[in-house]
């Protein structure tokens, strides 16, 4: 993509049973794509293999979950979270992301995958104003620390519920609230 993607308000909304998977080398390019990616988020093939997975990045999306997402995968362990993405005319849709390493036969890494289900409302209600005020630590300061901070908002918000992070990601995905 050689211009940014402008975002607008019209929202894609999955159906119950859709799956979104993608795979992607150790940086994070995407390696493979399903069917359903391509054609909810409207790319060809051609325009996502070898791209950044950023290519579907929403700006309303905290780099904390990413930050986050990334030191789970490099310290072995799968990510579940709740992430809203854009497709090439700017519209959106949110999904349910389970990421996990991608092990070759000696058990080495050697890229990730995700597969996403579509996530209910009321667990997408939930997740928007913690994202937004994660969103407004990260525009309040600059560089890498500001990320931390907005990462320890989540972690705070985590640990303020008396569960670990997956536990609360499942949890509203399966149940819509606490
Ligand atoms: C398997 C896998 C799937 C990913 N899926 C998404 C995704 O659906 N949307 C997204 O914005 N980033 C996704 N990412 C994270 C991106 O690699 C990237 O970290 C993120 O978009 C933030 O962009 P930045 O690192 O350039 O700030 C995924 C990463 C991996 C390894």
């Amino acid at each position: 993509m050689s211009q940014p993607i402008a975002p607008n308000n019209n929202e894609i909304v999955l159906k119950n049973g859709d799956l979104i998977v993608s795979k992607t080398c150790l940086k994070g390019n995407i390696t493979y794509a399903n069917r359903h990616f391509m054609s909810i988020a409207g790319f060809t093939e051609q325009q996502l293999l070898q791209q950044p997975h950023s290519i579907i990045r929403h700006p309303d999306m905290p780099k904390g979950v990413y930050r986050m997402m990334w030191q789970s995968l490099r310290s072995g362990s799968e990510f579940f979270g709740f992430v809203k993405n854009l497709c090439s005319d700017g519209s959106f849709y949110w999904v349910f992301a389970n990421v996990t390493p991608d092990l070759d036969e000696k058990g080495e890494v050697r890229g990730y995958y995700s597969v996403r289900r579509k996530p209910s409302r009321e667990a997408i209600e939930a997740v928007i104003p913690l994202y937004k005020k994660m969103c407004e630590i990260e525009v309040a300061g600059r560089g890498s620390p500001v990320i931390d901070e907005s990462m320890k908002f989540l972690t705070d918000w985590v640990d303020s519920t008396g569960l670990n992070y997956s536990q609360v990601a499942l949890h509203l995905y399966r149940h819509g609230s606490l």
